[in-house]
């Protein structure tokens, strides 16, 4: 750890020493929204936008924040978002995430792009891990991905429906971001699936390229839904057509995700849909990522309707700087500020979140003396 780290006290303060301690090109894979990362600063900027009504006098004894999802209870609603290889962070990689997750007691996803064995990491685990699917070209290996899975004990499956491809990512490109030889998807026998952008030969349209057969359908998604045994989230919903569209494929549940920026840019925040996904989902439980840097985004995410919120890019900054204790001390903050803006506005457990916590949007703290905040 370099003298600076000795005491970051916030997500933004492992977010600059992770800068510093990655290697450029890998801070570009990791770091970097896809174009000109528009949709990444909306994310983190509409969470500072929205406005909190604190709450005064109220007791805070005998408060928590547990809750249950999925027939599993967890201690807090933030969990580990599922992202690839990630021993370009740490040579421990995924093992020294899981780690962290147990001591921490947090949920973690373990993507299809692990970099390490998903049956390890749920030896090495002792609290809940889900598993984070990318469709395979042959159904046979989503379905070998799925029963290795639940053999291993994972709890749930969530089907990544966002990135059939990785969209432009202009930072890696410029950066020069290649995956090291000795990093790969283990899981799918060792393959190097492209992290970084895709190149098309000259003249080649997107379309007649092998990129295009990368495109799954609904049919698929019912598919997984139809054959696993553990519930189906649905992760990369955007839209109240999508949404709509998992809650009738039999979905147990949503992820608003816009893949943290990463994909499309010039696509809404992730909090700034979900109310129109909350309208779409009816009872189907919505969780969210996406620009979560602070406690008050976890509470603002709660109080327009999801459960849960999930961390991708600051977990890997913990991670680079500091392996295991770095992974677990941006849980640790992250939940103490949650716990902390509950307490101040007001809320002694998750139940007692909902939009009276927000201001309105259309009206004026300044200019509104009569409010659906008197009630
Ligand atoms: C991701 N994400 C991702 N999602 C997924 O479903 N499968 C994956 O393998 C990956 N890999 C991945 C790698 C890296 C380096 C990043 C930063 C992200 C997306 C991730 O799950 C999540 O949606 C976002 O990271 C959430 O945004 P924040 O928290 O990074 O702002
Ligand atoms: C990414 C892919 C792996 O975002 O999901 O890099």
């Amino acid at each position: 750890m370099t003298k600076d780290a000795a005491n970051p006290t916030c997500l933004a303060d492992y977010e600059a020493l992770a800068a510093q301690a990655l290697n450029p090109k890998t801070w570009a894979y990791v770091q970097s929204g896809a174009a000109d990362q528009h949709t990444f600063a909306r994310n983190q900027q509409a969470f500072a936008d929205i406005r909190l009504v604190p709450r005064h006098l109220c007791s805070m004894q005998g408060g928590h924040t547990a809750l249950e999802l999925f027939g599993t209870t967890f201690d807090y609603p933030i969990l580990i978002a599922p992202v690839a290889y990630q021993r370009l962070a740490h040579p421990d990689g995924e093992q020294a995430t899981v780690l962290a997750a147990s001591a921490m007691r947090a949920g973690m996803v373990v993507s299809t792009l692990s970099s390490m064995p998903l049956e390890d990491l749920a030896q090495a685990s002792s609290t809940p891990l889900w598993f984070q699917l990318y469709l395979q070209a042959d159904k046979a290996d989503s379905l070998a991905l799925m029963r290795r899975t639940e053999a291993a004990g994972y709890g749930a499956i969530v089907v990544t429906i966002d990135a059939a491809l990785n969209g432009c990512r202009n930072a890696e490109q410029r950066a020069g971001f290649t995956l090291p030889d000795a990093i790969s998807a283990v899981n799918l026998n060792g393959q190097r699936i492209a992290a970084q952008a895709m190149s098309i030969a000259a003249g080649e349209s997107l379309f007649q390229s092998q990129h295009a057969a990368r495109f799954h359908g609904w049919d698929d998604i019912e598919w997984v839904i139809q054959q696993s045994r553990r519930p189906v989230l649905v992760k990369g919903i955007m839209s109240p057509h999508d949404a709509r569209r998992a809650v009738q494929a039999g979905a147990a549940g949503l992820l608003v995700s816009n893949h943290g920026g990463r994909v499309l840019d010039t696509v809404p925040a992730t909090i700034e849909v979900l109310p129109a996904i909350m309208d779409a989902a009816g009872n189907t439980p919505v969780l969210l990522d996406g620009g979560i840097r602070r406690g008050t985004d976890v509470l603002k995410a709660l109080a327009l309707g999801a459960k849960a919120v999930l961390l991708g890019r600051p977990i890997i900054h913990g991670l680079a700087v500091n392996g295991p204790s770095g992974v677990a001390h941006v849980l640790h903050i992250l939940r103490t500020e949650f716990e902390m803006a509950m307490m101040l506005c007001g809320c002694k457990t998750l139940a007692d979140i909902d939009r009276s916590v927000i201001w309105p949007p259309d009206a004026s703290p300044r200019l509104t003396s009569k409010s659906s905040l008197d009630a």
